[in-house]
């Protein structure tokens, strides 16, 4: 997928039931135009994907899994795969701060994950980002290139020109403390670099760079307009249809100028 599309994903963590998710996108594709330069993805709860899979119109909206096991079948009790979600999901959310801080997911999980995504045809975006206590230790730039390598080590230039990589700091996630665009700007450009160096020129340009933590509909447009940015991963905002719709309209005005 080229860069010339802004990515705005809406990650819902464990929030809304199956009806609610329903009611959502809804209201959601009456308040959305269908945008041609921005592609919108919604991550719901696993439980709801099926039935939000059925009422989609994926021209409007595609989906993304919030996580997923890395075997393809067997015996993993309540566990599901990538196998599972294939053709049901476009995109995976791999390497969450959350699934790396709560649930003690390491490089090795991010990397099986990458690699089952790919597997799948779903395609991956790694989450990546530094504590506060890794900032103020001024390790931002190593968190990062250790995550990347912890995620894509295992996969050819050529898999790797359709990655996502999110940078979300961890301090900022469902916080209020957002990240300063120049924050986001060092970032980008220490994950590109990464990657050049990793994967070649070639990948380094063409792979989306989102930025995600406290993202809100007033500071959406400032990391739209930044060069090397090409969307955003929102929590909390994502939650309430109409702030969400607005991001996705300053996605499409961010595009015009
Ligand atoms: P937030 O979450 O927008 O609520 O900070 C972002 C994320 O966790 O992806």
């Amino acid at each position: 997928m080229a860069r010339d599309k802004k990515l705005i994903i809406g990650n819902w963590k464990m929030n809304l039931n199956v009806h609610e998710a329903s009611l959502y996108l809804n209201k959601l594709e009456k308040t959305v135009k269908s945008h041609r330069n921005v592609e919108v993805v919604l991550a719901p709860t696993l439980l709801a994907i099926q039935t939000l899979s059925l009422q989609v119109n994926l021209r409007q909206f595609k989906l993304a899994a919030q996580n997923f096991y890395w075997r393809d079948y067997g015996a993993f009790t309540g566990e599901v795969s990538a196998a599972q979600l294939r053709g049901v999901v476009n995109y995976g959310l791999i390497g969450h701060s959350e699934r790396r801080h709560i649930f003690h997911e390491n490089d090795k999980d991010t990397r099986a994950k990458v690699q089952a995504a790919i597997r799948n045809d779903i395609t991956p975006v790694l989450c990546i980002g530094e504590t506060a206590a890794e900032r103020a230790a001024g390790e931002m730039v190593d968190i990062l290139h250790d995550q990347l390598i912890g995620g894509l080590a295992n996969i050819t230039s050529e898999e790797a020109s359709d990655i996502v990589i999110a940078y979300e700091p961890v301090w900022a996630i469902g916080t209020g403390d957002n990240a300063t665009t120049s924050d986001v700007l060092a970032a980008s450009r220490a994950i590109r670099a990464q990657l050049k160096h990793l994967f070649g020129a070639k990948v380094s340009q063409e792979a989306r760079i989102l930025y995600g933590g406290s993202v809100t509909a007033e500071s959406a447009a400032s990391y739209l307009s930044l060069a090397g940015v090409d969307g955003l991963l929102i929590g909390g905002a994502s939650l309430d249809a109409v702030a969400f719709s607005d991001i996705i309209e300053k996605a499409f005005e961010s595009d015009k100028k």
